[in-house]
């Protein structure tokens, strides 16, 4: 058993960045337990899905068995629809349960929608409880993620994180000396989640959660996990860290993000007046920015960028 676990392992690694993506699913009962709310946790299609939901009842959510270090994460989820302000839907890692005072987090978060206006997703990640340096990004996407399932995926090796939308990369995060310990290092856990963000999600917090347009459902499938299962005895390389993006991957993420971005706490000035080290400054992501919300992005941000 250990031996076919690391021979799968040592396989998944190498072929990791060569294929575009890894194909090892697991359904919802092998990989996961819930977390809260439990009546509203509903596993579909023979366990291998899983629908959580919030209503006046409860919020849920769910997380894996294992811990990782390292690795590939990814699920397909299909948002709920119609009037969905104030309801945050969440795909994350994050270790806050084992190490509530100094955790490491990579999130998805859908900030809610209301009807006729667009979704918007969030990114973010903070490291060893860098909790007062939010990293958020926030974009668009080029379809309805309530229409249809859209896989979403985190990479995260010990020298970069990335998070990917189908396949495209949408956000890549090189990882700098100057981060210190706010680039998440410890293993974590993946969660799924859906709850009441009312007070800052939808424009802002100022579209509130209505339990009438109720129940919400956020449903989950096709989960890959391709990682190191944590085991304090055991160094785990999954030799990630000298894998970079193809120029394919990057020509996407470059796309993408001077069309659907609309927030990255690295152009914002009257946030961060210096931004922070592994901001790489572009400027035609600042441009786009700056005509998207010209208070936030003002002009002078691009000079002090790096
Ligand atoms: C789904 O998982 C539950 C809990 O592990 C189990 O009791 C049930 O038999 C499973 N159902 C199917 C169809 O596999
Ligand atoms: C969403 O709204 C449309 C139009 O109002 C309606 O036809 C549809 O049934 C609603 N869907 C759900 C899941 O409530
Ligand atoms: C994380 O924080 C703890 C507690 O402040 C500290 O002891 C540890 O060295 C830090 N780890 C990193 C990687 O910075
Ligand atoms: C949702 O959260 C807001 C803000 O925290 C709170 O005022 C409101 O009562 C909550 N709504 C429900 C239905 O729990
Ligand atoms: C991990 O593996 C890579 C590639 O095989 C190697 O270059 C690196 O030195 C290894 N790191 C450790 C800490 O063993």
């Amino acid at each position: 058993m250990a031996a076919c676990l690391l021979l799968s392992i040592l396989f998944l690694c190498s072929v990791f960045f060569h294929v575009s993506y890894p194909s090892s699913t697991l359904s919802f009962d092998e990989g996961f337990n819930p977390l809260y709310g439990e009546p509203n946790i509903i596993p579909f299609e023979s366990n291998k899905s899983v629908k959580i939901s919030m209503d006046e009842r409860t919020s849920s959510g769910f997380h894996s068995k294992l811990m990782y270090m390292h690795g590939y994460f990814e699920a397909s989820l299909k948002l709920p629809e119609n009037y969905t302000a104030g309801v945050v839907v969440t795909f994350y890692t994050s270790n806050n349960q084992k190490y509530p005072f100094y955790h490491d987090e990579i999130d998805f978060e859908f900030l809610g929608h209301v009807d006729g206006q667009n979704w918007l997703v969030q990114t973010n990640f903070y490291g060893n409880g860098s909790t007062n340096r939010g990293r958020e990004e926030r974009y668009e996407l080029w379809f309805d993620p309530s229409e249809d399932f859209h896989r979403y995926g985190i990479l995260w090796s010990d020298s970069r994180i990335t998070y990917y939308v189908d396949d495209v990369p949408i956000r890549h995060v090189k990882r700098v000396d100057a981060m210190g310990g706010d680039f998440p290092s410890k293993e974590m856990s993946l969660y799924g989640t859906i709850w009441n963000g009312s007070n800052w999600a939808t424009n802002g917090g100022n579209s509130k959660l209505d339990l009438s347009y109720g129940p919400y459902v956020a449903k989950y499938s096709s989960f890959v996990i391709n990682g190191c299962p944590f085991d304090p005895a055991q160094y785990c390389n999954n030799s990630l860290s000298s894998n970079e993006m193809t120029q394919e991957e990057i020509g996407d993420m470059v796309s993408f993000r001077r069309e659907f971005m609309t927030y990255s706490y690295c152009y914002d000035r009257k946030r961060y007046a210096v931004p922070l080290p592994e901001c790489v400054f572009n400027s035609q992501e600042f441009q786009h920015l700056q005509k998207f919300d010209p208070w936030t992005f003002a002009s002078g941000g691009g000079l002090v960028g790096r």
